[in-house]
């Protein structure tokens, strides 16, 4: 894979001023030469229901067009209740179905989290884990990012201001990109 590496990014927030999503505009500024990460906003994705799966929502296709399109993915989100948030959760149901057009599948993912709190939302990265065996997605082991603290890491118009959760995110997006690289490697030599 010669071309540059595309990155979707996703926050599982809707706040306008969340954290995960200034995270997400922190990679933005981060991305190693050879690859792009644009953003997807899960706004306006209704209740997963899977009466209507076979007819989704014009919002859940595009989102699927997009992660098909995209080389890897990129996941920022807060923690909820120890565990992933519903808006990210529901998006990610929608996106895997109908069953047999999971578009999920086979993609390399990494994870940043940012919360106010001790851990940086390390239990919903690890919820997030879970369900990746079973879309069959490929987790970045390490670096993880969990920015704890996220009151005193971001200034008031939502700049990363922490050199060291910067980085990380360095590091996490330099080894995405690797990552995404080998991952697509046995495919194109086989072409
Ligand atoms: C939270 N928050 C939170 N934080 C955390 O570290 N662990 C948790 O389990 C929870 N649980 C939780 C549940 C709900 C319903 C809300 C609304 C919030 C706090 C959360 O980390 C904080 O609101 C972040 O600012 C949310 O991320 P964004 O929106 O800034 O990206």
């Amino acid at each position: 894979m010669n071309q540059p590496v595309k990155i979707l990014g996703i926050a599982g927030s809707l706040r306008k001023a969340s954290y995960n999503r200034a995270a997400l505009r922190a990679a933005q500024a981060l991305v190693p030469e050879g690859a792009t990460i644009e953003i997807f906003e899960l706004n306006g994705i209704p209740p997963y229901n899977q009466d209507e799966e076979m007819h989704p929502p014009a919002k859940v296709s595009e989102l699927k067009t997009r992660i098909r399109a995209a080389d890897a993915i990129l996941i920022a989100t807060p923690e909820y209740n120890y565990s992933v948030p519903g808006v990210l959760k529901n998006a990610i149901d929608w996106a895997s179905r109908p069953y047999g057009d999971n578009a999920w599948d086979g993609k390399p993912v990494a994870m940043i989290g940012a919360s106010p709190g001790n851990l940086g939302g390390a239990r919903a990265q690890y919820h997030l884990r879970q369900s990746f065996v079973f879309l069959n997605m490929y987790p970045l082991n390490s670096p993880e990012v969990m920015i704890a603290d996220a009151s005193n890491r971001f200034d008031n118009q939502g700049n990363l201001k922490d050199e060291k959760a910067k980085q990380l995110i360095r590091q996490l997006l330099e080894r995405l990109v690797a990552w995404a690289r080998r991952l697509e490697a046995p495919l194109a030599s086989a072409t």
